[in-house]
């Protein structure tokens, strides 16, 4: 989490670092802080706690000047989100921005106050300024001073350097967390990732584990883990995909919801052409004997509905598995399985580490991924895209129906591969498949109906979702949504879970959300749902016409589902699940795009 940028310009560049923390906002928004460097030479700096609008509104009564500056927006690891807290931190000529964490912090402190220095903060970085400080005042330059730091730093760390006295001089280092080098004309930049330096340019050499970089206008020289210079590629970006606005809507979340038939039709254009699957040729299932998913968050959720199809469709045995919990379990794995790796950002530190974990142990690693130039992405041995294009709003949505779409495409070249399925029936899953973004467009018709909901759920304490097979990973989806964008506690339960013990907290002030499409396991689903009016509970049933029909007497509400998609309704039945969660936290007046205390690109275990 925390975003950094640094920038040495030829312009004003406290208005530059602004507006690209603003593109990193979605990296955390607890406080926010800029040091520059003025023409005179002197080093300042302007920290505000909260959103970034803070520090701007802070700026123009209290502005900095400068062409070389850094910059950082905060979500809060160690010490809470105060003015001192917040980043760049200082100490005499040092100032340092800093997303990751320093795990050996506590030992480098102990071995400051032998020096007789104190800290000021709660905060693991601030010692990174401290013992560079301490090194410059003890005669070193501050590229050794760095460089004696960086030497001495355990943990995960991506950060930029500034130095009172040198406005021409930045040094950036990364490990574990991303950090991007961009190349401007006379002017040189570093961001979190290249779509903060977009405005700014164009090429982008990205900074392998264990660099560090000694950055002037005239250039960077890049230096690996062993201190060797290295030569690292510069890389062009597509500027035009970088646009961030919210082409007319109230809130990003509503536009990535609305953008869900184009990208799915985006994605399935590029994995299904002419009725034939297409994926990289080494994407053979032929001999794979078991598949694991692991994700964290909404992206664990796309592979957990994944394993219904691995299982159903394809019979290969398949396993899920929270990315955090994976990476320390130690579980053995068969050099004849693959690992999948879902991930919108392709940067969240448990699904890294989870992906190293299974490198060397199974016979190939995948990563499902929206950012390409991700981590993940790199570091798998094949990056499967989701095109869902940039998602901006905290909470997943379209990222997640993309994710969807690419692993039911694995799902059935698996099923196709190991001969569970014939060309007829091949093709007839393919059809279903293709029909999804334009069965999407029908769903986002539910928006009217969602928006007339959200006053009795935003009254509510607790929601329970239900859902049954595929449609139950989808329940804890719609759960987890509400939960993240209005705060209400909301839980999903496999609906013939529901007896052993979620029925206890059935009553009628506590809405129950019913998936339950016509399809096999309608009747049981319909029965479980029986069940919860039978205790004055409060059912609004989400299905197609028919299940509508049949099985929506005495419900509180439904909502009209288009029919069709076969297998793959879930993909369709996000769509209540998002507008619900979208409008309740509307109505509550919380914050849709940003909610409280999370972040999208988590880099922090
Ligand atoms: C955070 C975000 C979620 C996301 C999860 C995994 O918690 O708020 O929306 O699902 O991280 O992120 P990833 O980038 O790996 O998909």
């Amino acid at each position: 989490m925390c975003g950094i940028v640094g920038i040495l310009g030829n312009h004003e560049v406290a208005p530059q670092l602004v507006e690209a923390l603003k593109r990193l906002e979605y990296r955390g928004y607890d406080s926010a802080g800029i040091a520059t460097v003025n023409d005179a030479g002197t080093l300042d700096r302007r920290r505000a706690v909260g959103k970034l609008v803070n520090l701007s509104d802070r700026l123009v009564h209290e502005p900095l000047t400068g062409r070389a500056g850094i910059g950082h927006t905060r979500w809060a690891t160690h010490g809470p989100a105060t003015e001192g807290n917040a980043h760049p931190h200082r100490h005499g000529p040092v100032a340092v921005v800093h997303n990751g964490i320093i795990e050996n912090f506590r030992d480098l402190r102990a071995d400051l106050a032998q020096a007789g220095i104190t800290p000021q903060t709660d905060t693991d970085t601030e010692t990174v300024a401290l013992l560079t400080g301490h090194h410059m005042a003890q005669g070193m330059c501050p590229v050794e001073a760095a460089r004696a730091t960086l030497a001495r730093l355990h943990g995960a760390f991506a950060l930029a350097f500034l130095f009172d006295g040198d406005g021409d001089l930045m040094i950036a280092a990364r490990k574990g967390s991303p950090l991007a080098v961009g190349h401007g004309e006379g002017e040189m930049f570093v961001g979190s990732d290249a779509i903060a330096l977009a405005p700014f340019t164009d090429r982008i050499t990205y900074l392998e584990d264990g660099d560090h970089a000694i950055i002037t206008r005239a250039g960077v020289e890049i230096y690996d883990a062993q201190g060797r210079r290295a030569n690292r590629d510069m890389v062009r970006i597509d500027v035009g995909a970088t646009a961030i606005d919210k082409g007319g809507y109230r809130h990003f979340m509503a536009k990535e919801i609305a953008e869900q038939p184009a990208v799915l039709g985006d994605v399935l254009n590029h994995y299904v052409k002419n009725g034939r699957i297409v994926l990289p040729e080494s994407v053979s299932f032929a001999d794979v004997d078991r598949v694991l998913l692991v994700g964290c968050g909404t992206a664990h959720l796309a592979g957990h509905v994944a394993k219904y199809w691995f299982e159903q469709i394809a019979g290969l045995p398949c396993d899920i598995d929270i990315a955090s919990e994976f990476r320390y379990r130690e579980p053995p794995l068969s050099d004849r399985s693959w690992a999948i790796f879902v991930s919108q950002s392709g940067e969240t530190a448990d699904t890294l580490a989870a992906l190293h974990y299974a490198q060397g142990k199974v016979a190939k690693t995948l990563g499902v991924v929206n950012v390409g130039t991700s981590a993940i992405a790199r570091e798998s041995d094949i990056a499967l895209p989701t095109l869902a294009g940039i998602e901006v709003c905290v909470a997943s949505s379209k990222a997640f129906t993309c994710q969807l779409a690419v692993l039911a495409v694995l799902a059935l070249k698996a099923a196709a591969d190991r001969g569970r399925i014939d060309a007829a029936a091949l093709a007839a899953h393919l059809d279903d498949l293709r029909a999804i973004p334009g069965l999407l467009n029908q769903a986002l018709a539910v928006a009217d109906d969602c928006r007339a909901l959200a006053g009795w759920l935003s009254e509510a304490q607790d929601v329970l979702y239900l859902g049954r097979g595929a449609l139950y990973p989808v329940a804890l989806e719609g759960a987890l949504k509400l939960k993240e964008l209005s705060y209400i506690h909301a839980e999903g339960y496999a609906s013939g879970e529901l007896k052993h013990g979620p029925i206890a907290l059935i009553d009628r002030n506590v809405p129950v959300v019913v998936l339950a499409p016509r399809d096999t396991l309608f009747e049981k689903t319909v029965s479980n749902m029986q069940e919860v009016m039978a205790r004055h509970g409060k059912v609004l049933l989400i299905s197609d016409a028919d299940g509508i029909t049949e099985a929506g007497e005495g419900t509180r509400a439904t909502l009209t589902m288009p029919m069709g998609g076969g297998a793959f309704q879930p993909i369709l039945y996000a769509v209540p699940m998002q507008y619900l969660a979208y409008y309740t936290a509307v109505a509550k007046g919380t914050d849709v795009d940003q909610p409280r205390n999370l972040a999208k690109s988590v880099t922090v275990e």
